[in-house]
């Protein structure tokens, strides 16, 4: 029987799947029948910094400097709809999660700012959660903003939280940073136990009939892996913290080149809302199946085998590839 157990912020887990933030952990029952079906961990939907602080706005005023009106922020955060729920609401409900189920279960922040809000980190930790996930998204929109600020920004607070909670603390970065191995360093050394690579963004369209804009939300496909395994590949062995990768986890194959490029834990929302919680079973089946069938015996030692450092191409993950890809198109006119 192959070894399919990982290690993942310090948390023993039994497997390498784990359930991304999104509605799966809206109810209780539904990550229940997670656990049932085989999911290693949990991750929660995410309590945004503006359902704590969306009156006083601090995270505006902090980046801003006013340069947009209260009432423009005001409508674009997520306050109506499903991701209302009231902050202590969604501790209570952690709580709840934590007691009707055995598997570890990640609490989720998604913020930018320091301040008052990051008190619900200590409470998300006293409800019980065995690790925090910050979600960092902020889209910079004032050219007066630089990106050393808002990087600074961001160093802030991981250093904050973790002065102020005990349980480890993962991030989960956009691709979008013009250094990212500097950026995901000063992440670690101010306290971050793991990160997640990448989040995933939706981009309003317009709505050529109504003029406005719309929010869209597509569920990915396995192309996406390829943004983050490449990044996974190059951070693994230069940064030493654990790493999840989200964005693109459909198939058996997607979990295997996770783990060989260096996560400890493929993550999944799309696939599971597409297909089902049914699918992990079949997932966890064809993963055993393809260690034994590869002869590996662990996924410990698979873990990082087609990393940056461990492939003979290391070119392959840079800029030569860029250039070979490009070459390798033949156009026949
Ligand atoms: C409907 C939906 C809701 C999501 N909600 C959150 C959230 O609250 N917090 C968060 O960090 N990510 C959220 N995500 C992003 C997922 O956690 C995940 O990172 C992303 O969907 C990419 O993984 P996938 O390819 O497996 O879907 C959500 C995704 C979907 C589809």
């Amino acid at each position: 029987m192959a070894d399919l157990s990982t290690v993942y912020l310090g948390l023993k887990l039994k497997n390498p799947l784990v359930s991304s933030a999104s509605p799966l952990a809206e109810h209780v029952e539904t990550v229940q029948r997670l656990e049932e079906a085989g999911i290693a961990a949990v991750v929660m939907d995410s309590l945004f910094e503006e359902q704590i602080i969306h009156e006083s706005l601090e995270l505006d005023h902090y980046l801003f400097y006013g340069s947009e009106s209260s009432a423009e922020v005001n409508s674009y955060y997520p306050q109506t709809g499903k991701y209302t729920l009231k902050a202590d609401a969604y501790v209570e409900r952690l709580g709840k999660i934590k007691k009707a189920v055995k598997i570890p279960v990640i609490g989720s922040l998604n913020g930018v700012s320091t301040g008052g809000w990051i008190k619900y980190a200590r409470k998300i930790e006293a409800a019980g959660a065995d690790a925090l996930e910050l979600n960092l998204y902020y889209l910079a929109t004032d050219p007066d903003l630089t990106a050393a600020r808002l990087e600074d920004n961001y160093v802030t607070l991981v250093g904050d939280l973790r002065k102020s909670i005990k349980i480890p603390i993962a991030v989960k970065l956009s691709p979008f940073f013009t250094s990212l191995p500097n950026i995901a360093r000063r992440l670690v050394e101010a306290g971050a136990n793991g990160l997640v690579l990448f989040n995933r963004f939706y981009q309003p369209d317009l709505d050529l009939e109504n003029l406005t804009v719309v929010p869209r939300l597509t569920l990915s496909t396995s192309n996406e892996l390829l943004l983050p395994l490449r990044w996974i590949s190059i951070l693994y062995s230069r940064i030493p913290v654990d790493f999840a990768l989200t964005t693109g986890i459909h198939t058996v194959d997607d979990v295997v080149k996770g783990i060989m490029a260096g996560a400890s834990v493929t993550m999944m929302a799309s696939v599971l809302l597409e297909k089902g919680i049914g699918w992990i079973p079949d997932l966890l089946t064809g993963l055993e199946k393809w260690i034994t069938s590869h002869e590996y015996e662990s996924i410990e030692q698979m873990k990082g085998s087609l990393s940056q450092r461990s492939v003979k191409e290391t070119a392959a993950f840079e800029r030569a590839n860029y250039m070979k890809v490009l070459g390798s198109f033949k156009f026949l006119p």
